[in-house]
């Protein structure tokens, strides 16, 4: 049978990627002494007071429909949640909820972008943008995070790549590999560049709560760009909350409204019992993810620490996020055959970010989904596989 000529966009190099990880987790199950560093999934439990939340709501009925873009009570607690970030105050018609960010990423997309245009995004990027990307017909042009800048964005770059065609700038920050954070200033001028060529600014700011040691910058707060600036965020990362399917898009009151449109037509509305879980993480739940901040932070000084002096093996302590970039390019090994080479000698499973973009080639991702003393067996056994790669 015929199929529309999105199925040949949706998948990408991405499935690479997960190679690696889909054979960790089978010799896992396996029951091989395997450990699993491949994925962002926490490892803590979800906070009991969510789950009553969520309980309590399905038990006293919310089991229905609901309105496409979330109950106003949820909307208002995401404002409420992103305003400080925003520095000032945004109104619950300019949230949307969603079944994560990875789907208001995709719904946003869907509304921004469509054949013939272009749209801007830094690699390495986290796998999934390239199926979102392409599902709209839009042509992806990518712009480096250059190892030697910390993956810190060149705005210059992204003015070098603009076109005529070009509609949006789509950002992640802290960003998924790299684990770097753009400051405000990177943003401004970003903003500004945006405006000066009419272009939507996507920032898909999923580990705004996990920033180490400093304020999370975040796009809504740069000055003069609301009616352009998207955000998208959810409760996966801060709250341990990836299988609710919690997340949202803040961003200009007609975009909502599109969105909306959009919701209507393919979801109908998300679960009432999903909302209100998070409504109490949003208001009840900080101090989890404090906890959890903490705790990634530790974990990320544990494994740097552990590899600073380890031969063929560069680790850099990531701003935020879960996981900590580890540049192997010195053992002159694809990233691919690296992380292979080390899951069949030393049972551990790393991420190599070659098919996140160009930039990220040479590099594998080491997440923080488990706790210390793990990490540091993990090490252990990275460093020994590390020393035979370039000797
Ligand atoms: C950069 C980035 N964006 C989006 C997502 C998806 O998040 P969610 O679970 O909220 O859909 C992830 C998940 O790992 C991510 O790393």
């Amino acid at each position: 049978m015929r199929y529309a000529s999105i199925t040949n966009r949706l998948s990408g190099k991405g499935s690479r990627a997960w190679h690696v990880h889909d054979l960790a987790a089978a010799r896992r199950e396996a029951g091989e002494d395997v450990i699993a560093l491949t994925i962002g999934d926490p490892d803590f439990e979800t906070p009991s007071a969510i789950i009553e939340a969520m309980v309590a709501s399905a038990r006293a009925g919310r089991t229905h429909y609901s309105p496409s873009t979330g109950y106003p009570e949820l909307r208002e607690a995401i404002a409420a949640r992103v305003s400080p970030y925003a520095g000032r105050a945004i109104a619950s018609d300019e949230v949307a909820f969603f079944p994560g960010a990875q789907a208001a990423l995709y719904a946003v997309c869907t509304v921004l972008l469509e054949a013939g245009d272009e749209v801007i995004v830094p690699e390495p990027a986290y796998a999934t943008y390239e199926g979102v990307f392409g599902a709209t017909g839009a042509t992806e042009v990518r712009v480096p995070l250059r190892p030697e800048r910390g993956f810190h964005l060149d705005v210059d770059d992204v003015r070098r790549a603009i076109t005529v065609r070009t509609r949006a700038v789509v950002i992640n920050t802290p960003q998924n590999p790299t684990g770097a954070a753009f400051g405000a200033a990177t943003l401004a001028a970003l903003g500004e560049l945006c405006a000066e060529h009419d272009l939507w600014l996507v920032s898909d700011e999923v580990y705004a709560e996990l920033v180490f040691g400093k304020a999370h910058a975040s796009a809504l707060a740069i000055s003069g760009a609301e009616g352009r600036v998207c955000a998208i965020s959810s409760l996966s990362k801060s709250h341990a909350m990836t299988g609710f399917r919690h997340g949202w898009a803040v961003g200009p009151t007609e975009l909502i409204q599109h969105l909306d449109n959009l919701l209507s037509s393919m979801l109908f509305g998300s679960p009432a019992f999903i909302q209100d879980a998070g409504v109490a993480a949003l208001r009840h739940a900080d101090d989890v993810t404090t906890h959890m901040r903490d705790a990634y932070e530790q974990r990320a000084r544990v494994v740097v620490d552990a590899l600073r002096d380890a031969r063929g093996i560069t680790v850099r302590m990531p701003e935020g996020g879960m996981f900590v970039l580890a540049d192997v390019r010195e053992s002159g090994l694809d990233d691919l055959e690296w992380a292979l080479g080390l899951l069949a000698a030393e049972g551990v499973g790393v991420l190599p970010t070659g098919s996140f973009g160009t930039s990220g080639e040479g590099h594998v991702r080491i997440g923080l989904a488990a706790d210390t003393a793990t990490l540091s067996e993990a090490c252990r056994r990275i460093a020994r596989y590390a020393e035979t790669t370039i000797s």
